[in-house]
């Protein structure tokens, strides 16, 4: 007999429609399973064989032949195992296949039955609703986040006995999730409030979550650059349902997503400085998302910038430029989305005491041009704000919990991000001819920046960066035209070189 049931499988951060199809005929006992299938797809068989013994079936001794289709499209992970266990028992008879008909499933087996979660559910559960299935069976550890597609019918299953029993008419499917625990609730988010002084990095981090800038934090240890990156998400308004979507498919194709549904908070990836270029911006032999696609609609850390290899580094760029992770592996082509806010820090030297009032700095002036140069070049110049964070002093600490906190804050954020959504673009991302059109200078102000591109010898690059964040102060003060005041603020987050740009504003003053 022949049975067909439907799953999917997936390519990038989308599943596409498989058809499992079984047939056992008789003639010599053989199992056989086609269709492009990747190494686990193909251990499937011997999973499911255990599994359906261990449920107290006998298979019948027949030549059983197991067909993924499209028979041209690669089937990769372990969520075949389900599908094909269900195909096969009404393929031999031991269950009435009507009941089968018009269902998605997936899932991996253990050797007893048991369904355990897989990769990519949430995806999976989006094209099974395209499909037009009348319910998605998903292993009850990915439910959730099958849940969050609007308008398909879910049910969670914890073992292949439970499938069994319904299609006997013996038991009923798990009921779907209630809504009420699909969203994760905030956790205590970390307040602005709580950083000490630091008024010059709290002004800039308020302008890199105001325009999308990416933002570089340069200072001695301890003095609160880790503190600061973890407080931009609080800054950037709430993921829209779309953007929560996008996000929770990304986590959901690199498996993190186990037992929860969609992401309520904007994503905060801080990866460990030992990370490979696989690792950071995606792939392996099957490919899986990075951390620049985790970081998706949210933000990436690199803390002690310096410290990752340089390789590694470079292959930010092209995420960075697109907003996309491309990679090639074996024939295929896969997109992942990586449109992230980065956010660096590192010392100002290796021994991190350079420019310290309170301790000398020991590092010699070959080490640090070394250490300056490992991030020197195209990534910087990716980075709009440079800013200063000096350590601060013990009696100040005294004052955290005083000024203005992260609600203030984020209330002109997204005023000024509004201002940008009308006209059409992330000032972080204005580029030639719409970076002059949006940011028209009169003539005073034009006269400030030809002056800094002068002293400070700026490149094309870093002048237009000084335009754009220049415009994102504009925009946070509600201004329509960027005036002298905005491009002289804009000229100091340039840290690196803050010797020179400190001269140059003096300057221009
Ligand atoms: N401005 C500050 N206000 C309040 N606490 C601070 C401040 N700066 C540092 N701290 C305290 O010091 C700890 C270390 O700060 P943090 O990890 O942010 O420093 P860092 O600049 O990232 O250092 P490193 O360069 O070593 O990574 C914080 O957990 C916090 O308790
Ligand atoms: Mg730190």
């Amino acid at each position: 007999m022949f049975v067909r049931v439907r799953t999917s499988t997936l390519l990038g951060v989308a599943a596409l429609p498989v058809d499992v199809e079984v047939d056992a005929a008789s003639g010599f006992p053989r199992s056989l399973l086609v269709g492009l299938a990747g190494g686990a797809v193909q251990e499937a068989l011997v999973r499911v064989g255990a599994a359906v013994r261990n449920l107290g079936f006998k298979l019948p001794s027949k030549r059983i032949t197991v067909n993924l289709a499209p028979a041209d499209l690669r089937k990769e992970g372990t969520g075949f195992d389900l599908p094909i266990a269900v195909a096969l028992l009404a393929a031999c008879g031991l269950l009435p296949p009507r009941p089968l008909e018009g269902l998605h499933l997936c899932g991996e087996l253990s050797l007893s039955g048991e369904v355990r979660p897989v990769r990519g559910v949430l995806p999976m559960a989006v094209a099974a609703l395209r499909d037009g299935a009348r319910a998605f069976l998903s292993p009850a550890g990915n439910a959730l986040e099958a849940a969050a597609v609007e308008g398909l019918v879910v049910h969670p299953v914890r073992h292949l006995g439970e499938i069994v029993a319904w299609a006997d008419g013996r038991g009923r499917l798990g009921a779907p999730p209630g809504p009420e625990r699909q969203l994760e609730l905030p956790g205590g988010a970390l307040d602005l409030r709580d950083v000490a002084g630091q008024g010059g990095a709290k002004r800039a981090l308020e302008i890199a979550a105001a325009g999308d800038h990416n933002l570089l934090l340069f200072g001695p240890p301890g003095s609160g650059k880790t503190m600061l990156a973890r407080r931009l998400p609080g800054l950037l308004p709430p993921l829209g349902r779309d953007e929560a979507l996008e996000a929770t498919t990304v986590h959901s194709v690199a498996g993190l997503l186990r037992d929860r549904g969609l992401l309520v908070e904007r994503p905060f990836r801080a990866p460990h400085h030992s990370i490979s270029d696989a690792g950071l911006v995606g792939g392996s032999s099957t490919p899986r998302p990075g951390e620049v696609s985790l970081a998706h609609r949210g933000v990436l850390f690199l803390d002690e910038l310096p410290e990752f290899r340089r390789h590694v580094l470079e292959s930010l760029r092209q995420p960075l430029e697109e907003g996309d992770v491309v990679l090639s592996r074996a024939g295929r082509t896969v997109h992942y989305p990586a449109e992230f806010q980065l956010v660096a820090a590192m010392n100002p030297c290796p021994c991190g005491f350079l420019g310290d009032p309170r301790r000398a700095c020991l590092c010699g002036d070959e080490q640090l041009l070394r250490y300056r140069r490992r991030v020197s070049g195209p990534i910087l110049d990716r980075i709009d704000l440079h800013v200063d964070v000096p350590a601060v002093p013990c009696e100040e600490l005294s004052l955290a919990g005083q000024g203005e906190g992260t609600a203030e804050v984020a209330a002109r954020v997204g005023r000024a991000r509004r201002l940008q959504v009308e006209r059409g673009c992330a000032n972080a991302r204005l580029r030639g001819g719409a970076l002059r059109r949006t940011c028209g200078l009169d003539p005073a102000a034009r006269e400030v920046l030809s002056r800094a591109a002068r002293r400070l010898g700026l490149s094309a690059r870093a002048h237009d960066r000084i335009l754009r964040v220049a415009r994102t102060i504009a925009d946070l003060e509600g201004a329509a035209r960027v005036e002298a005041r905005h491009l002289l603020e804009a000229v100091q987050y340039r840290a690196l070189d803050r010797p020179a740009a400190t001269e140059a504003t003096e300057a221009t003053r």
